[in-house]
């Protein structure tokens, strides 16, 4: 169960806002700008502090106490671990993605105790973990259909393009615009947001650029270098999409091309950022909390990318998942890069659900 404290931290309305930046649940929701109003009312009922507390909520309730022997005798008993999921959100019963998740962290669970151990006993990081259960998988054949692994994201996709869609539309309209996708891969959710922006009549042409430095490029796409965007060789950019891919980021590059990209945007710009597996408040919860939220996102997030793009892990065969790196966002993150940031930028952070693994908005206007 919660302490107290947690749930009294819980019961509280904002967390922390500066200059320029609101960080908000749904119980006082500060739109601010005018431009911010567009987030919309309709996410107002999944968008709180709610969606994770649940999630720890009902963890604390199947897993007492919380050490190290009796979480990894809740992951080693699949039915136990299924019917967790399941109660966190009915949704997912027989989601083919879930399903291969729950399949591939009992089974890691059961064979190899190792570094799991070592990750709640402190001495292995998050991306340790990572690496090991990436090696595990493919070691024993890991394989996911794409197209079903897709289908089974439609509830998530769902949730954050409605959220960016309500950003998109604030955008003023223009003969041409500029978008750049931060860790875009080949470009299919930037496609999509062309497609959206032309149909809506925003604009009569759009131009698509990344940035991307283990994409499987498309040839429709112009693909610009860390100098280019250094130099100011890059065009100004009207929108910046960056889906599911800052937590990816190596801890050394945290924040450098992110932030050099921002300040390619030019008045009116839009910067959006759908992530996953953020914690707003962190000192909510105990360190193995943390750990064991974090070790379900990052295992989730596995599963999903090697359905979704295998290449990105058997592309440095034999060191596979060699450039698959994960650290999730925390707070002082999102104030860092807006202190860096050498232009103006409102900012808001919201969240649009599904309880797992749950997504969180980061959005700029420039
Ligand atoms: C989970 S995928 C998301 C792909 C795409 N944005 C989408 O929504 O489908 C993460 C992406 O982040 C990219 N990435 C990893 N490190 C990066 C970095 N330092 N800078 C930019 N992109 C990076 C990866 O190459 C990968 O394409």
């Amino acid at each position: 169960m919660l302490s107290s404290c947690q749930a009294k931290k819980i019961c509280k309305n904002t967390y922390f806002s500066q200059k320029n930046f609101t960080f908000f649940t749904t119980q006082k929701r500060n739109f601010s700008s005018p431009n911010l109003t567009s987030c919309g009312k309709k996410f107002s009922e999944i968008n709180d502090y709610k969606i994770v507390s649940r999630f720890f909520k009902i963890i604390n309730n199947q897993i007492s106490p919380f050490t190290e022997e009796s979480i990894l005798n809740f992951l080693r008993d699949k039915q136990t671990l299924r019917s967790f999921l399941y109660e966190i959100d009915g949704g997912i019963k027989g989601n083919y993605l879930y399903e291969k998740f729950i399949h591939w962290l009992n089974f890691y669970s059961n064979s190899s105790s190792q570094a799991l151990y070592a990750y709640f006993s402190e001495t292995g990081s998050l991306n340790m973990l990572s690496g090991d259960f990436i090696r595990f998988c493919f070691s024993k054949n890991i394989f996911l259909d794409q197209n079903e692994t897709l289908q089974s994201f439609s509830n998530h996709n769902l949730l954050s393009h409605e959220a960016c869609k309500k950003e998109l539309d604030s955008i003023s309209k223009k003969n041409e615009i500029n978008i750049l996708g931060f860790g875009l891969d080949e470009g299919t959710y930037e496609k999509e947001i062309r497609q959206y922006l032309l149909s809506n009549n925003i604009t009569e042409r759009v131009n698509l650029y990344g940035f991307d430095p283990y994409a499987k490029k498309n040839p429709e796409i112009d693909y610009l270098t860390q100098g280019q965007i250094e130099n100011g060789e890059a065009p100004f950019f009207d929108l910046i999409t960056v889906r599911w891919v800052l937590h990816h980021v190596a801890l050394q590059e945290r924040w450098g091309d992110f932030i050099n990209c921002i300040n390619r945007c030019g008045p009116g710009g839009v910067v959006l950022v759908v992530e996953h597996g953020f914690l707003k408040k962190p000192s909510c919860f105990s360190k193995k909390e943390k750990k064991f939220y974090n070790l379900l996102n990052a295992t989730f997030d596995i599963v999903a990318n090697i359905g979704l793009r295998p290449y990105y892990f058997t592309s440095t065969y034999p060191n596979i998942g060699e450039n698959f790196f994960i650290y999730y966002l925390e707070p002082e993150d999102f104030s860092a890069i807006n202190q860096k940031l050498s232009i103006h930028t409102e900012q808001i952070i919201y969240d649009v659900g599904p309880s797992f693994p749950n997504q969180t908005i980061y959005c700029m206007h420039t």
